[in-house]
């Protein structure tokens, strides 16, 4: 995930309860004898689990059981992503980067970077790139290609049957995936519902969310944000107004992975099937906000914060010392000390 020769220390969270089979899941690591696992450490103290972490892998949620609506989850995962979000904040490492992928993924990163006061938005990401692994493997499937070969496929929006996946940017070995595959009725029909329920499927076939394939795309995103990828990649990020999609929600965009970090594509084209599409799931995002709202501080304001780093970064540029002094003042304690050591250096 980290790359063929990074140690890593792994430091795991679980309730009081879990901590029995917890302990039998670092035996498992120990007796794997992994060469690059320098140490385990299990806790049930959030503060501990997250102290200096430079990655967290948000996976503990209350899952799903079959019948179950996500919206049934909200609630509950909310509380327990709030304060996931204040033990972040409080002792993980400065620039670390969060990947939610428990349930509803979305929402729950926004409530946790809400509750975050000393980290900024783009540390945290919600997981939609195991829907992208799902409509990429559909679609090579359906070309009869291999996985490798398909490119730009986008997830919008929220990980959940609103989901918009869109294969009107793809390419599959360099040619337009709709000129290889032509069928336009599966393209907007079945396929988009197939990924968008997938993981009910799964969840109704083994009894249990998906496991596996969530870890997998989990390393995926970790791996090609960290070390960077030619293929874009979907990952719900703060919603920063591109697009038409009201700022402050944790929504799904194709981003560019050059290393180190994630910038957001912007200026696709966008067809009229496509938005309609892309409202809907935004629509669903700003319902669960708006049924979280209880466990954002008083201090939330949808889409401010990325605004005020772009106001501090233009301020910068321009190497306007009163301008990068007022912007810096409404950010973070951690960002605001950064500012002021850069400045008298
Ligand atoms: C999945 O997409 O497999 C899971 O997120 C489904 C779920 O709700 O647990």
């Amino acid at each position: 995930m980290l790359g063929k020769d990074q140690p890593v220390r792994l430091q795991l969270i679980e309730t009081k309860q879990g901590m029995s089979p917890l302990k039998g899941v670092m035996m498992e690591l120990e007796d794997g004898a992994f060469p690059l696992l320098e140490s385990v450490k299990g806790t049930s103290d959030l503060e501990e689990g997250f102290g200096d972490a430079n990655f967290s892998l948000l996976v503990g949620a209350m899952p799903r059981k079959q019948g179950m609506e996500r919206s049934d989850l909200l609630s509950a995962n909310a509380a327990i992503f709030a304060d996931q979000g204040k033990a972040l904040s409080a002792t993980a490492a400065p620039g670390s980067r969060v990947l939610i992928v428990g349930n509803p993924a979305n929402t729950n990163a926004l409530v946790a970077a809400a509750n975050a006061p000393d980290m900024l938005p783009e540390q945290f990401m919600a997981m939609t790139r195991l829907d992208q692994s799902r409509a990429e493997g559909m679609i090579a499937d359906k070309a009869g290609v291999d996985v490798k070969d398909v490119d730009r496929v986008i997830i919008w929006g929220n990980h959940s049957a609103t989901q918009y996946p869109d294969v009107s940017h793809a390419r599959i070995g360099g040619r337009w995936a709709k000129d290889v595959i032509k069928d336009v009725k599966w393209l907007t029909g079945d396929f988009v519902s197939k990924v968008q329920k997938r993981g009910a499927e799964v969840i109704a076939a083994r009894g249990a969310s998906s496991a596996a394939s969530a870890a997998s795309a989990a390393i995926d995103n970790i791996r090609d944000v960290h070390l960077g990828s030619k293929k874009w990649q979907s990952i719900g990020v703060l919603s920063d107004g591109s697009y038409g999609i009201g700022g402050g929600l944790w929504y799904s965009v194709p981003c560019a992975c050059p290393g180190l970090h994630y910038t957001r594509v912007k200026g696709l084209p966008v067809d009229e099937y496509s938005a309609s599409m892309m409202n809907a799931t935004e629509a669903e995002l700003v319902a669960e906000r708006d049924a979280v709202r209880h466990l954002l501080p008083s201090s939330y304001d949808a889409g401010v914060p990325l605004q005020k780093l772009v106001a501090l970064k233009e301020a910068w540029d321009a190497n306007d010392k009163a301008r990068i002094q007022e912007a810096s003042k409404s950010l973070p304690a951690r960002f605001q000390a950064a500012v002021k050591s850069a400045l008298s250096s």
